[in-house]
């Protein structure tokens, strides 16, 4: 191919690809398989990596995260983002619409929107490309969060051709989808991390990672439904006319919005949205209902806190009543036990509601359960029910309050529960048996050792039979052929292809191992995180817990989780004997080979087309030797490994701000210097 060819090629799979993201992501139509559609985002990859001077800085690849940013800047909002007034009630909203009437006559219409359930972002477009994204914060001022933000496929980096003016803002609500929550907090629970309430803090917690590629993991999506910009009359008269526009621009805007010339038909809208809801993919926590022309709005203006051109109109959560039957106490893989109210069935929105979870002991005291109470359930976020009160009035004459256990409903041990932590633990670790069965389980799943011809059925039936006690057993069942043979419905084919999976599980990474021991808060990422900082498990055992909370996105709860963990004799004879078996217990060779930490404390931007690496490869070269990359020329820059073709505007920066220039030899020669 030649030069213009690979140029024209690039463009090609540039349009094609954002094409495919919209009509996916923005119109919900799905016109290439994903395996095509990651086929060819590679391709793009690829030739971006070895052509970077014809990638655009606005690429599809760009959504996959990865600038990690220490912490966020905050910025003031051009246009204050304002909340809105609320009201539950008919009469309330009655009389917005009275007090609306007196200032501007009848002559109006409203939109009826949907309330969306997650956090507002304002986007900033300059020339086409998402400039800037910023959380609302406290209204005046807000998180710059631009990088987590083009994580998410149905905001566009970059606008499709259309008549958009040069600058604007659009503000929208970021959310997750239910089954995403779902599926999600699932996986967290399994995997001992925290989970989240509802789809909307799950949403709003991952906006605030620090690590966008962490963020482009977590499926959001994002309605817009508000424009501003200078002269915003000039294009359009009305908010209705803007929302149908901004579609063509590449917005994904909610298709059940409608005009209403009367207050009945608000109310019609209200009420069938009452009930519509529950068979939303995504959460509503009411109607918007906003008055559609633009000069109108202006004529009503701003109360100090809320337009008083729109009102939010919420949603009572539907609650219904039922007998608390009993509670039980589930103890977990890592020993924490969870108390979870039995009910009388009972049906509320949509599902029949049996059991409902009450967190902790705190959650008990507050509501002041007693045998055969009468409960108040609510389906918080319309998704886990929730016991929100006790109708008292029917509360039974000698009846007496659940008392949380003082030991383990499952082996009696003590229960403890550390300072600052709302959870209760059972701490016999080697003898409680849901925690040693868990632990196996857990070990052997599909996203840890997945170790093929060992299931969870048969971990259970091998620990009642005494050939499994903990992890480490797995690798010596090998020992135990006869055994495993007098065992029903285990034939010799099962048992070897078992013992198959279990010696082709020790090739398994280290950062799959260290997730696999399941130590408490624990999850996939924050494994990767401990095994890319200290390579080996005897540098994580010997790390303080200052030293771990130092890595980034860890915090001191976790840290000391990892250091009690790997300070516990058992773990550490647990540890030499799974060495011993050969499983990883250090990151591989090659990845490290290079490592030193003779970069540390500086930072770097590549930038160009280098003769023998290419630029991902200079960025490994620069972190496994301890460099932090960075991702725009500031003064905070200490060197810029510049290329051939490097953009001239970001040469004349750098050597404006007098930042030092090398070249690929220089920076192996900074690496191999000490
Ligand atoms: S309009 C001044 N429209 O509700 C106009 N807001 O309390 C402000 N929200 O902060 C926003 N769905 O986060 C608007 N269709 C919708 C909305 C919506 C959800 C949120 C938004 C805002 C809050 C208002």
């Amino acid at each position: 191919m030649s030069v213009m060819d690979i140029e024209k090629k690039i463009k090609d799979l540039t349009a094609e690809l954002n094409h495919y993201n919209y009509q996916y992501y923005v119109l919900a139509d799905s016109l290439i398989s994903d395996y095509d559609f990651d086929l060819k985002l590679k391709e793009l990859e690829a030739l971006e990596r070895q052509y970077p001077e014809f990638a655009d800085p606005n690429s599809p690849t760009q959504r996959v995260g990865g600038d990690i940013t220490s912490k966020f800047k905050t910025e003031k909002h051009r246009w204050p983002m304002l909340s809105l007034g609320n009201t539950y009630s008919q009469e309330e909203l009655f009389d917005f619409d009275q007090r609306i009437r007196k200032i501007i006559g009848d002559q109006f219409e409203y939109v009826c929107e949907l309330k969306f359930d997650g956090l507002s972002i304002s986007l900033t477009y300059e020339n086409g490309l998402l400039k800037k994204a910023v959380t609302r914060g406290d209204g005046t001022q807000g998180d710059v969060v631009t990088n987590n933000i083009k994580t998410i496929r149905s905001i566009p980096i970059r606008l499709k051709e259309g008549d958009y003016p040069s600058q604007f803002e659009i503000r929208g609500e970021i959310f997750m989808h239910k089954s995403a929550f779902l599926r999600l907090n699932k996986e967290r629970e399994e995997n001992a991390e925290q989970t989240y309430a509802n789809p909307r803090n799950f949403a709003s917690g991952t906006i605030k990672l620090q690590d966008s590629a962490e963020v482009a993991k977590r499926p959001l999506d994002c309605f817009l439904y508000f424009l501003y910009c200078d002269n915003r009359t000039n294009l359009f008269h009305d908010h209705w006319n803007s929302l149908e526009h901004v579609k063509s621009w590449g917005f994904h805007v909610c298709e059940h919005t409608k005009k209403c010339n009367l207050l009945a038909d608000v109310f019609e809208f209200i009420d069938y949205w009452d009930t519509e809801r529950h068979n939303l993919g995504y959460e509503i926590d009411g109607i918007v209902i906003k008055v559609n022309d633009y000069a109108q709005q202006e004529d009503l203006g701003f109360t100090a806190k809320n337009p008083r051109w729109a009102i939010s109109y919420k949603f009572k959560a539907e609650r219904v009543e039922t007998t608390l039957n009993t509670i039980s106490y589930q103890v977990g893989r890592t020993g924490a036990v969870t108390p979870v109210a039995n009910l009388q069935p009972v049906l509320l929105a949509g599902t029949t509601v049996k059991r409902a979870s009450l967190h902790n002991a705190n959650e008990i005291a507050r509501l002041d359960l007693h045998q055969g109470d009468t409960v108040y359930v609510e389906k918080g976020g319309e998704i886990i029910p929730k016991i929100i009160g006790v109708n008292l009035e029917k509360r039974l004459p000698d009846t007496t309050a659940f008392i949380y256990p003082n030991s383990c409903p499952e082996c009696g041990t003590t229960l403890i529960r550390q300072e600052g932590e709302a959870v209760h633990y059972c701490p016999n670790e080697t003898g409680c048996p849901p925690q040693i069965v868990g632990k196996m389980q857990h070990f052997i799943g599909r996203k840890m050792m997945d170790i093929e011809g060992m299931g969870d059925e048969t971990v259970e039936t091998f620990f009642k039979k005494g050939l499994l006690h903990n992890i480490v057993d797995i690798y010596g069942l090998k020992d135990h052929q006869e055994a495993l043979q007098q065992l029903d419905r285990f034939g010799q084919k099962s048992i070897d292809n078992m013992l198959a999976g279990i010696e082709k599980s020790k090739e398994k990474p280290f950062e799959k191992v260290l997730f696999s021991l399941g130590i408490r808060h624990v999850g996939e990422t924050i494994a990767k995180k401990l095994a890319q900082h200290f390579k080996n498990i005897d540098a994580l055992a010997q790390a303080s817990t200052e030293e771990i909370e130092g890595v980034q996105d860890i915090g001191r709860r976790i840290a000391e989780s990892v250091k009690e963990y790997l300070d516990n004799p058992i773990h550490q004879q647990q540890i030499i004997s799974l060495r011993n078996y050969g499983l990883k217990l250090e990151i591989e060779e090659r990845e490290i080979i290079l490592a030193s930490e003779n970069l540390s404390g500086k930072t770097f931007l590549i930038s160009g087309v280098f003769a023998d690496y290419s630029r991902e490869q200079l960025a490994e070269l620069i972190e496994s030797n301890g460099g932090k990359m960075l991702s725009s020329i500031s003064a905070k820059l200490n060197y810029l490994v510049a290329g051939d073709k490097m953009g001239p505007s970001k040469l004349a920066k750098a050597e404006k701000l007098g930042i030092p220039m090398i070249n690929e030899q220089d920076l192996l020669d900074l690496i191999h210097s000490k």
